[in-house]
């Protein structure tokens, strides 16, 4: 793949992606229409796809329509009206309640934290500028003081402490999770909602920690919202105002069982599992067939992760073929095909496995074995030790930003 060529056509296109958003998409349309043999004209902002009533767009992706709320539609001013009697309830502080909780502070609303006080997060809590007795406090006495109840506690914890925290969830509470895992999966989580509450999911695509760098950078995250249980008629509009509250920037209306389903099965599949299985695999046969661990690495991750994604994020598949070389094009589009047939029965059986409950009980099983953060850290040293990742480690060294 390192050909000339690709680096030339490679450097140009990631000149490309430092430019405007217009002259972006109009380089992806010269590169089509060169391939199709015609003259461009540069393209004006697109509107096609969006169509916009009252700050809900409905937009068609793909063919298929979907409503998409938009923070632009819920101002500051409105939020604090909106939630004016309220106090939010954020139970739990790791990596989604210290990105919602600050978020929700920032934006002005009345929010407590409740965590144990024993635990790593009281202290996270308090380096925030969360205060005992003022705005943090226990889990149950944060419950009681609350009228919107977050619980962010890890998916785990959310099963072995609901026996105490159900008989708290009171007729006029609304219980809200930024995960569907505990009511989806609840013959085995015990999660059993009351029935005479809200209950809603904001489930950010990303790390709390993105949740937070986002909305300080004046952005915000994509996520998914969903009403399990509406009792008050106003259920989807909390989610979309808490949504918005937390630092979305856009969010895309779900079910609880598809967002539970479809993140299962995306972390273990290409977001991660998958991707890992991708690169170990490949890397093995260049190792098993002479080739040296840097070689190894810059073809299979280095290259990957530095160049080539990117382009797929910025501008998508077509992008970045169109930035290789035709040698490297040739090849790849040929080979996508068989990837995807031999892989195609493995997502399928992820699927089964996430669907019929198998990956939450290997979770819960997990999560509630009292040695889980050894068992974990020794897995994290068996990877860290694995040579691919060694090698990657002086591969990355030597960039210019770590060299010493
Ligand atoms: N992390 C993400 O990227 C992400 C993204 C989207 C959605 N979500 C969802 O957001 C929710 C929270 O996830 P997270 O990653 O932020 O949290 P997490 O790190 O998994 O767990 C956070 C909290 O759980 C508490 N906790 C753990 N065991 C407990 C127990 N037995 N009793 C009381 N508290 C306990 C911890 O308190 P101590 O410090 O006291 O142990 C900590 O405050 C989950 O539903 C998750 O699926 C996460």
């Amino acid at each position: 793949m390192a050909s000339r060529s690709a680096s030339r056509a490679l450097r140009s296109s990631l000149k490309q992606l430092s430019a405007p958003a217009v002259q972006r998409r109009t380089f992806v349309s010269a590169l089509n229409a060169a391939k199709a043999g015609v003259a461009v004209a540069p393209k004006v902002a697109v509107s096609g796809p969006v169509q916009q009533i009252r700050g809900i767009k409905t937009v068609d992706f793909a063919g298929s329509k979907e409503t998409v709320y938009e923070r632009a539609d819920w101002p500051r001013e409105k939020l604090l009206n909106y939630f004016k009697d309220d106090t939010l309830a954020l139970i739990g502080y790791g990596s989604q309640g210290h990105g919602q909780g600050l978020n929700l502070r920032d934006n002005g609303l009345n929010v407590i934290v409740g965590v144990r006080k024993n635990g790593a997060s009281w202290k996270e809590a308090q380096q925030d500028g969360w205060v005992p007795g003022t705005n943090l406090f226990d889990i149950n006495e944060a419950i009681s003081k609350g009228t919107i109840i977050m619980n962010l506690l890890s998916d785990a914890a959310q099963s072995e402490t609901w026996p105490a925290i159900k008989p708290q969830l009171t007729k006029g509470k609304t219980l809200y999770f930024s995960h569907g895992f505990s009511p989806v999966f609840k013959d085995q989580t015990k999660v059993e909602v009351p029935t005479d509450i809200d209950v809603i999911l904001v489930a950010p695509k990303g790390s709390g920690r993105t949740v937070r760098t986002l909305f300080r950078e004046g952005r915000g995250i994509n996520s998914s919202i969903a009403v399990y249980q509406d009792v008050t008629g106003k259920a989807e509009e909390k989610a979309v105002a808490l949504g918005v509250a937390v630092g979305s920037g856009y969010l895309y209306k779900t079910t609880f069982e598809k967002e539970v389903y479809s993140d299962l099965y995306g972390e273990r599949g290409c977001l991660m599992g998958g991707i890992h299985g991708m690169f170990l695999a490949q890397y093995e046969v260049l190792r098993e067939r002479g080739h040296s661990p840097s070689e190894a690495f810059n073809e299979t991750v280095e290259e990957a992760t530095q160049s080539l994604y990117p382009l797929i994020g910025a501008n998508g598949m077509d992008y970045m073929y169109a930035a290789c070389s035709t040698t490297a094009r040739r090849g790849a589009i040929d080979w996508s095909k068989r990837f995807k047939e031999t892989l195609k029965p493995v997502f399928n059986d992820l699927y089964d496995s996430v669907k019929n409950g198998t990956e939450t009980k290997l979770t819960l099983d997990y999560a509630s074995r009292p040695d889980y953060r050894e068992a974990f850290e020794k897995e994290m040293q068996e990877i860290r030790d694995l040579e691919i990742w060694r090698a990657g480690k002086a591969v990355r060294s030597l960039r210019p930003e770590n060299a010493q």
